[in-house]
């Protein structure tokens, strides 16, 4: 058995309290947008969404402003492509799927908007799929030499089939230059795109945890509540 189950990925919205760490999400949205955002679109996020990881109103503007999205030209009613707004969804670079599978060896970058609720292992799954490339075992050839990387192909033992048509995308330590200016290390750049494509999957995910509190609390409250009654009512009872 070649293919691995995801590594460990320690985020701070793990666990039943767990919170988003508004600044990683910020560097995630970054990765995403200088390096993700060229092959895949979020197309259930829109820019103005970007004010829970603590974007102001002028800077989403700024950001809806740099991408076009299609539109109608007023003059003559034609297909158009127009600046966005922050209403709008993060778009996908392709037009349609054809032309998307045109570009990238007839595979299909997938809308990453909840490939994190999607696969096996969640934010882990991302993190490991674009830490995990590597050179083909030559022990898995000796077994099944059918199974060697075919063109446009790239050995990943976290793909579901090993080969996947997607090149490693991050290829190198300072890609991205974090505003925060934390090291961007291709671990690092890993860990914060996989946050943040866990934002985007699950944006309530804290208001989940906290009615999950909530809810634990009033149960044992009401626990306490019933045993004190029960002793109450059969006091009397011998
Ligand atoms: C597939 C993430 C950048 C092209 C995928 C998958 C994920 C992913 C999670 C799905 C794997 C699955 O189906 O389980 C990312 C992230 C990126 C990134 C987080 C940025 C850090 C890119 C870029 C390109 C690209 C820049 C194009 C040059 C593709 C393609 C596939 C894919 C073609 C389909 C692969 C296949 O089905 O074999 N990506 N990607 N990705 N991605 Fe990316």
């Amino acid at each position: 058995e070649f293919h691995r189950e995801p590594k460990k990925l320690a985020l701070s919205s793990n666990g039943p309290l767990g919170k988003f760490d508004r600044q990683q999400l910020q560097r995630g949205y970054q990765v995403y947008k200088e390096v993700c955002a060229a092959c895949h679109g979020l197309s259930l996020v829109s820019f103005r969404d970007l004010a829970a990881l603590g974007y102001s109103e002028a800077e989403i503007k700024a950001e809806a402003g740099q991408r076009e999205v299609p539109g109608i030209n007023p003059d003559t009613g034609e297909a158009a492509l127009r600046k966005a707004t922050p209403v709008d969804k993060f778009p996908s670079p392709y037009p349609n799927e054809t032309a998307a599978r045109a570009a990238n060896n007839n595979a299909y970058p997938p809308d990453l908007s909840l490939i994190a609720k999607a696969r096996e292992g969640g934010p882990a799954y991302v993190y490991s799929l674009l830490t995990g490339y590597q050179a083909q075992p030559a022990e898995l050839l000796k077994h099944f030499p059918e199974a060697k990387t075919g063109e446009g192909l790239y050995y990943n033992p976290y793909f579901a089939n090993l080969n996947i048509a997607m090149a490693p995308p991050l290829t190198g330590d300072g890609q991205v230059t974090y505003a925060d200016g934390t090291k961007s290390t291709v671990d690092q750049m890993a860990k914060d795109v996989s946050a943040f494509l866990l934002w985007t999957a699950e944006p309530k995910l804290e208001n989940r945890h906290r009615s999950g509190l909530a809810v634990i609390i009033f149960l044992i409250v009401a626990t306490i509540l019933g045993y004190l009654s029960y002793r109450n009512i059969w006091a009397e009872a011998k």
